[in-house]
């Protein structure tokens, strides 16, 4: 993935539970680069719970990276590059993800699912 340079710089990768519009989110990770954040959260019944947010921004304009998202006995292991970057404890169980949603400010060059 890469990020790129407009003028609302953020992108967000949604593990969905349903197709349903306004589904909810076992997890939506919202890298900002505006904000030089990484927002992690869930949405449940339409409604953001607490936001989770890693230290510094492992990501710049333009530079391409990985991103696994890793689902453990506890939560949700984001790693970017070779670094464990946040862990996201469950709110909702990871076995009611349906769909992996891609959007936002990136140039997306590959998803793989194992
Ligand atoms: C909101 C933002 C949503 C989502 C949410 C996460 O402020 O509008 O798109 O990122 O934060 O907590």
């Amino acid at each position: 993935m890469c990020p790129g340079n407009l003028a609302d710089p953020r992108f967000y990768v949604n593990l969905l539970c349903s197709e349903a519009p306004g589904s909810e989110a076992a997890l939506h990770f919202n890298p900002r680069l505006d904000q030089s954040t990484v927002v992690f959260n869930t949405l449940e019944q339409g409604t953001w719970g607490q936001e989770e947010r890693g230290s510094g921004i492992p990501f710049q304009h333009g530079q391409p990276f990985e991103v696994f998202l890793i689902a453990t006995e506890e939560g949700f292991k984001a790693v970017v590059g070779d670094s464990e970057y946040h862990h996201f404890r469950y709110r909702i169980p990871p076995a009611r993800v349906r769909l992996l949603e891609v959007g936002g400010d990136l140039q997306l060059d590959s998803v793989k699912i194992f």
